[in-house]
């Protein structure tokens, strides 16, 4: 028996969990920690919420409520999602609760007394008017590099990463006045410390995945400098020495310490609080699941944090996964986009989503998730390859035997088969051990195919007619790779597993038994009328995401020279180039109050000509008692508007009666399609003026 510990990357709490945070670390963490437990070595796998940090209380500001209020609900709803896919941890905790907050401290202090934390001044923004530092994130300006929107730690046009005293223009994001810089004292981890004993350690590190290593060496390699662990805020874990009452420990210091604490608190929870130390002082193997942005906090901050505090295990492999992507875009709470958990659970089966995300899981280089090919991999894999024959099986016993058959007449295929199977079936375990998750479903895939491929040689609905003996032997082969394929899928899909172990007339659940038992003999069970695992789906076409929203800049406004209420624009759509398009807000809006303003625009409305010129595309605007009132993003021209949830994939040209279908209207100040609001990178889109509840948008 080996112990292994499984640390499972924390999300933040202060948004819901999307399929990219499932697919890069909650899934290959979870296939791992089954499959380890069904072989027999002792799993200790944590995680929980992230819950401090400034994004979060910068959440909480804007919606007026504390960031516990946040943190709660996110807590409670990843929970939940957690649970509907079957991740299993052996403690999912967070970081606001009092048990790890005393292991931070006592980890904190334990780094002090042995001379790795040492205080230091620096400057950093202050808001005479709010009277507080300001944290990154607080700090809006303009950048030095591109005259772009500079948001704290970067700019959000061209993308570099700035220091905040870089920054031109600096605002207080609370109240928007001038910070000024101030001194302030901060206490430092002193990771330079650590540069020789990292690489030591890593040197028998030759079976990490090669970006990790890669990564890993040149991040230690350019240099380690020490760093601020404190910070002037209220949210966060206490410093626990004298002086600091108003500072705060740096989130990233807090949370890594949360796959100790959490494995603590494991202990006291069943009971034996010293129980932790098996995996932690104790000889076991650390084990890592998190995604690439992840991999300098994981494989050198936390490992030197562990060496300063001593006595405690390092990690031993840490399988970062490359990004799941959205045609082409990082999912990202924070940009918006992202296809959420709470809403792919309430529309898809969760075993069907983590079969999708296995066998498309971004090991090596970043994978696209894309709808149809989802579809089409649940109808013509999971439906039509492995649930089809385990239905037929199952089906065809049921019928004529009612109960698991015998094996009394061989034939040379039967060794041949189950040769092939068991191959499979090792393989499946062994990739799953080097962490090749990839590999190891289509494996799984492998071995249903095989089944279907000896049914089909070996005909049982022939032989019912004139050899019932073979019958039941070819049913019985039939029925020990549906077994196997249980066994092999359970820690892919352990719902399923379940189910089809169930449907095999037993009446424990299949993640009780050893891995080994999948190739023991079959009992000769009563069976159940089998019921089917995985249904066919079919792509609804959602009409809003044809449609092409984007941001538009007013660069020029002429009085049309035809028509009274009109007005031909001209328009700025950064990747989109320039447009000409005609519109009909004269009666609301002057030319002055027009030039330099952003716009939603219709950008793949068939071109028309309207009184002798042709527009290329609309502006939409809300409609109330026959006043337009315009729509305001808040993202660069060009940039992307879509309704909440909905993934846009525009189609070349639309038609206005298309367009028209489309029930877009005002609400509380947003706009809404069918309840869900449209939104850009950078937030809701709002509205001129205000308007009456339920008013359109044309
Ligand atoms: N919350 C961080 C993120 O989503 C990950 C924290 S991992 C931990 O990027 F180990 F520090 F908790
Ligand atoms: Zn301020």
């Amino acid at each position: 028996m080996e112990r292994i510990f499984i640390g499972v990357a924390w999300p933040y709490a202060n948004g819901s969990l999307h399929l990219g945070t499932l697919a890069g670390c909650l899934l290959p963490g979870d296939i791992f920690g089954r499959y380890h437990r069904m072989k027999g070595n002792a799993v200790l796998m944590v995680s929980g919420s992230d819950e401090h940090g400034t994004p979060i209380t910068l959440t909480a500001e804007k919606e007026g409520v504390t960031p516990q209020k946040i943190v709660d609900k996110y807590h409670k709803e990843h929970k939940k999602n957690l649970e509907e896919l079957a991740i299993k941890f052996e403690n999912f905790t967070r970081t606001s609760n009092e048990f790890h907050k005393n292991v931070v401290k006592n980890f904190f202090l334990k780094l002090y007394e042995n001379g790795y934390i040492y205080p230091k001044k620096m400057r950093t923004f202050y808001c005479e008017n709010c009277k507080r530092f300001l944290p990154d994130r607080y700090i809006e300006g303009i950048c030095p590099y591109c005259q772009g929107k500079a948001r704290g730690d970067q700019c959000e046009d061209c993308g570099r990463t700035l220091d905040a005293n870089e920054i031109l223009m600096p605002k207080c994001k609370i109240c928007g006045e001038e910070p000024i810089l101030k001194e302030t004292e901060h206490l430092f981890f002193r990771l330079s410390a650590f540069e020789e004993k990292l690489l030591e350690w890593l040197k028998d590190k030759d079976f990490w995945r090669d970006n990790v290593i890669n990564f890993t060496l040149n991040f230690i390699k350019s240099g380690l400098k020490d760093r601020a662990i404190t910070r002037d805020i209220e949210w966060g874990v206490e410093v626990p020495i004298p002086g600091y009452e108003n500072k705060r420990i740096y989130v990233w210091f807090d949370a890594l310490i949360g796959y100790l604490s959490a494995s603590m608190e494991w202990a006291e929870k069943i009971g034996k609080p010293d129980e932790w130390k098996k995996w932690w002082v104790d000889e076991a193997k650390h084990y890592y699941f998190l995604a690439k942005d992840n991999i300098p906090f994981h494989t050198v901050i936390w490992p030197a944090m562990l060496m300063a505090h001593g006595g405690l295990n390092l990690p031993y492999d840490v399988p970062a996964n490359e990004y799941l992507t959205l045609s082409g875009e990082q999912f990202s709470k924070s940009k918006g986009v992202g296809i959420w958990l709470p809403d792919v659970l309430s529309r898809f089966n969760g075993d069907a989503i983590r079969y999708y995300l296995s066998i498309n899981m971004p090991e090596k280089h970043d994978t696209d998730w894309k709808w149809e090919d989802f579809i089409a991999k649940n109808n013509n894999e999971l439906v039509a390859i492995y649930g089809n024959f385990i239905h037929r099986v199952l089906t065809f016993t049921y019928k004529n035997f009612g109960k698991i058959p015998p094996y009394s007449k061989e034939a040379e295929i039967d060794k041949e088969t189950m040769e092939k199977v068991i191959k499979n079936f090792e393989g499946v375990g062994k990739s799953i051990e080097s962490c090749n998750f990839k590999e190891g479903i289509k494996k799984v895939m492998k071995i249903a195919q095989i089944g279907n491929q000896y049914m089909n040689a070996s005909q049982p609905w022939k032989l019912i007619k004139d050899d019932v003996e073979r019958c039941k032997s070819v049913l019985h082969i039939c029925l020990r790779i549906v077994k196997i394929l249980a066994f092999s899928s359970a820690p892919y899909m352990p719902k399923t597993a379940d189910k089809i172990w169930k449907m095999l007339g037993y009446k424990d659940s299949i993640h009780e038994h050893k891995w080994e038992d999948a190739l023991e003999e079959l009992d000769e069970n009563e069976i159940d009328k089998p019921s089917i695992l995985f249904e066919k789906l079919e792509i609804k076409e959602e009409p809003f995401s044809k449609i092409d929203l984007r941001v538009a800049k007013i660069i020029g406004v002429d009085e049309h020279p035809n028509a009274d209420k009109l007005y031909v624009i001209e328009l700025d759509v950064g990747e989109l180039g320039k447009r000409k398009i005609v519109a009909g807000i004269k009666p609301w809006y002057r030319k002055e109050e027009l030039i330099g303003r952003k716009i939603v625009l219709l950008a793949n409305l068939k071109p028309a000509r309207i009184r002798g010129i042709v527009s290329n595309g609309m502006l939409l605007a809300a409609q109330d008692n026959g006043k337009a009132v315009l729509l305001i993003p808040n993202a660069k021209e060009g940039s992307k508007i879509w309704a909440e949830g909905i993934e846009p994939s525009p189609a070349p040209e639309i038609t206005y009666e298309e367009f028209k279908k489309l029930k877009i209207i005002c609400k509380k100040g947003f706009v809404e399609y069918e309840g869900k609001v449209l939104q850009d990178e950078y937030g809701k889109i709002r509205i001129d003026k205000p308007v009456k509840d339920g008013s359109e948008v044309v």
